[in-house]
């Protein structure tokens, strides 16, 4: 099998998160004897320092071109006082809405591992296993018209029916896959945008019977992932609710460091782990990439088909932490502190460690 991949460290410790993430890569192609082509270009602070601009015509094209695109993260404090449209974080939107990717999956899983890192007691924590699916080129983030002057500052939130019905056919889907639970988010008590979207749910709930769908503003939504998030199956929400209840999602796991997402419009797709920039970490060598290669196992499953190396990512990072091997962010007392380079070398050797098993028949998945 052969593959292109776009890689964009962006800034802060992306470039070092990619370094580690293109290693595991390589590893497992090597093993399932693809050849794949990787092509480096920069987006975000790195992309204004060299171009001018958040997101070149040139990563663009680069973009389009490949299978998959695979991103660090964007942003530090050095371009926060550009005009918002010239900062690091304009070049990920524009990226979205180039490539048209609507849906972004972001699962939240909790490591046993990480039961007592969690801001929650671990008893709210037992099964807690759901995806948020966020839609992600519409909503207020894109509304016109937006803007601000001297007196006031304004942004619209609207969402046509086929923006609503293609991520809700998809959420749909995903519950029937999983658990058949759908839980619709939104602000339906006082926006009329949130009515629609509400009512164009009802509609496409018709295609999709089997599924037993839920209504929830977002407000509750919000203290029910804190209060209970065992209840939760899949979430489909707006632009901007989803990013802030993935951020919600995120925490309560402990481990907002490890989640990966991914992003598809139906010619493309973007991975990219859902933390940040982390610039007070960047350089040193002690940033975490496990979100970052565990994005890649979202890449090898839905870009590649390749389900069992998957798998073996997945694996993999369960052993190396239950091995007590831990990057700064989720150090925990007794176990092995180590920097982004060791805890590379450590899931690899996980992963060379489950293919060899599994060459002689031991390892089932
Ligand atoms: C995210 C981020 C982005 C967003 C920023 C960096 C533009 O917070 O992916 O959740 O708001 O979508
Ligand atoms: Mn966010």
């Amino acid at each position: 099998m052969t593959g292109k991949i776009a890689l964009l460290p962006g800034d802060g410790i992306g470039p070092e998160i990619m370094a580690a993430t293109v290693d595991v890569i390589n590893h497992l192609a090597n093993r399932y004897n693809m050849t794949l082509t990787f092509v480096e270009k920069p987006i975000g602070g790195a992309s204004i320092d060299q171009t001018g601009e958040p997101l070149s015509d040139d990563t663009l094209q680069e973009c389009y071109q490949s299978d998959a695109i695979l991103l660090g993260a964007v942003g530090g404090e050095q371009w926060d006082n550009l005009d918002h449209l010239n900062k690091p974080e304009a070049g990920l939107l524009k990226l979205r809405k180039s490539l048209d990717l609507f849906a972004n999956i972001r699962p939240i899983k909790v490591y046993e591992t990480f039961l007592t890192a969690s801001p929650l007691k671990a008893e709210i924590l037992n099964e807690v296993d759901f995806v948020i699916l966020r839609e992600l080129t519409g909503g207020i983030y894109f509304g016109e018209p937006r803007g601000y002057d001297q007196s006031r500052g304004w942004n619209t939130m609207t969402y046509s029916r086929s923006e609503v019905e293609r991520i809700a056919r998809l959420a749909f889907k995903k519950a029937q896959q999983r658990n058949g639970h759908l839980t619709s988010v939104d602000k339906a008590n006082v926006l009329e945008c949130s009515q629609f979207w509400r009512s164009v749910i009802g509609t496409v709930h018709e295609e999709f019977k089997d599924v037993e769908l839920r209504n929830m503003y977002v407000d509750n939504a919000a203290m029910q992932i804190v209060r209970d998030p065992a209840q939760f199956d899949v979430i489909v929400t707006s632009n901007m609710f989803g990013d802030i209840l993935s951020d919600i999602g995120g925490t309560i796991t402990g481990s907002l460091g490890m989640l990966p997402s991914a992003s598809f419009g139906k010619k493309h797709a973007l991975y990219e782990p859902v933390h940040g920039s982390a610039p007070d970490l960047a350089g040193q060598n002690i940033a975490n990439p496990i979100a970052m290669i565990a994005s890649v196992a979202l890449m090898f499953a839905h870009t590649f088909q390749m389900t069992q190396a998957a798998q073996i990512i997945e694996e993999a990072i369960k052993l190396t932490l239950s091995k007590g091997f831990r990057t700064q962010d989720i150090y925990q007392k007794g176990a092995k502190l180590v920097s982004t380079t060791e805890m590379t070398a450590a899931l690899i050797s996980q992963i060379e460690h489950i293919l060899n098993e599994q060459a002689i028949g031991v390892f089932t998945l």
